[in-house]
């Protein structure tokens, strides 16, 4: 089964098929919606897919995080049939379905939020679910403004590319909305030099208290945002002591804190959320977004809060055709149930632990290889120069090196010198080793060209 399969590359990629797919591509869509990979999926399955040509791609980005149960999981797909064969839609301002209801509850019980009894909506995409997390909390608390961080990514609609750190997300495309103040994100492998782990974390509570005088009086402030594990930014994992003290600084001035587990959720982190750990830790989020693998590839996204901060929202402000479709929402139950009936969150932090200690010997002998870092399967390599500055050529001829031998990486961080691993969960040991071996001749082959 395809699934079963290691990467085997047959053609010159693009092959001949792809060629002509990527050219019809070239002519009938945006330049501005990027791409770099020279592939064309035919099908998938598993950690795997196939291109037009036949050639066998192992693949360790997982379109960014959406496919932690793999590609085509039968159980998923026959959810979708059965409930393609009911109906597709039902919008929920006119008619109720029952999926959107069972899928609301069963995240109602999972979703670690400090309130206990808890409500669901849904919406179709991340940068979706974020926009209504500022709406909701800017209707619960009637407070304006909202406490982004440097390297945050949050979509690219608006509003969420106004709460994006990379200004090339949104050049040119402004004016863009008010009321969005940024933080320093605790970047431990570059804070501030000779500070230890403690006074780096206090340098940047500080630093996010300034903003308290410098950009918006704290009673003006609706939420703190943050990802637990920022992806885009560099596979930066949130620390223990600074999310507790930001959950301090939420409770002493009535600030919501809200949790972005749009690329982190969905058992990557070794628990079904990073805010789980939060929880175990006494400092729990009070809103959690969540899309990417939550439905295994259909378009959904989700908020779920305590019932009384959805108790000021106005009725009729949230909502929309499409969000929480029928067939996302059979998807997204199965997607569930999957990853706890089979224990897919403790398999990801078993294979994080034997990939990052593979990592780390590495390190040994490659300097360029100046962290590794993350939580569970949320892995980022951060590749430097000799003085520690960031490396992204390197990691490009990386990358490019993988693809040539069918392993699909991604870069992340905002120097773009950070590898990012987002393999699906259910990868086999074989994958897991071939990717490896695969990763290492990369990294060996670009650092001999290397002069930096
Ligand atoms: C943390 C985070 N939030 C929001 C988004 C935006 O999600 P979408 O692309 O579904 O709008 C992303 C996408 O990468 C993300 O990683």
């Amino acid at each position: 089964m395809l699934k079963d399969e290691l990467p085997s590359i047959k053609t010159d990629l693009p092959g001949p098929k792809a060629k002509a797919i990527i050219e019809r591509r070239l002519d009938a869509i945006p330049d501005a919606i990027a791409c770099i990979y020279p592939c064309v999926i035919k099908r998938g399955e598993g950690a795997i897919f196939e291109d037009v040509d036949g050639n066998i791609f192992l693949d360790w980005v997982a379109g960014v995080g959406v496919l932690n149960i793999g590609y085509s999981n039968p159980e998923v797909v026959k959810a979708v049939c059965a409930q393609a064969q009911d109906y597709f839609h039902a919008m929920p301002n006119i008619v109720t379905h029952e999926g959107y209801i069972a899928l609301a509850e069963k995240l109602n019980k999972i979703v670690p939020t400090k309130e206990q009894k808890r409500r669901t909506m849904f919406v179709n995409s991340g940068a979706e679910a974020i926009e209504n997390a500022v709406k909701i909390a800017r209707g619960a608390t009637g407070r304006p403004n909202i406490i982004v961080f440097s390297g945050a990514f949050h979509g690219r609609t608006l509003l969420a590319a106004t709460m994006t750190a990379k200004k090339a997300y949104y050049h040119g495309l402004g004016p863009m909305p008010d009321g969005i103040y940024r933080a320093d994100y605790p970047y431990m492998y570059r804070a501030p030099k000779g500070f230890s782990q403690e006074e780096a974390i206090n340098y940047y509570i500080d630093r996010l208290k300034a903003l308290f005088e410098e950009a918006s009086l704290p009673t003006d402030v609706a939420a703190i945002v943050a990802e637990p594990v920022q992806g885009e930014g560099g596979f930066i994992p949130a620390p223990k002591e600074w999310v507790k003290a930001v959950r301090r600084i939420c409770d002493v001035n009535g600030i919501l804190f809200i949790a972005d587990e749009v690329q982190s959720g969905f058992g990557r982190s070794g628990k079904m959320f990073v805010s789980n750990y939060w929880q175990e830790w006494g400092c729990p989020p009070d809103i959690v977004t969540m899309a990417k693998s939550i439905a295994g590839g259909i378009p959904l996204g989700a908020v779920t809060a305590g019932e009384t901060i959805f108790s000021n929202v106005v009725k009729g402000t949230i909502g929309g055709t499409f969000g929480g479709n029928a067939l996302a929402c059979a998807a997204a139950l199965k997607v569930i149930e999957t990853l706890e009936s089979q224990n897919i969150p403790v398999k990801a932090k078993r294979n994080s632990e034997k990939v990052f200690s593979i990592i780390k010997e590495w390190q040994k002998t490659i300097y360029q290889i100046g962290d590794i870092r993350g939580i569970g399967c949320m892995m980022g390599i951060e590749f430097i120069k000799k003085d520690k500055s960031p490396n992204p050529l390197l990691v490009k001829e990386i990358i490019n090196n993988a693809m040539k031998k069918g392993l699909i990486i991604e870069v992340a961080g905002s120097y773009g010198n950070v590898i990012r691993i987002l393999f699906p969960l259910v990868i086999t040991e074989a994958q897991i080793d071939r990717g490896l071996e695969i990763f290492k001749s990369s990294i060996d082959e670009a650092v001999k060209n290397d002069r930096a």
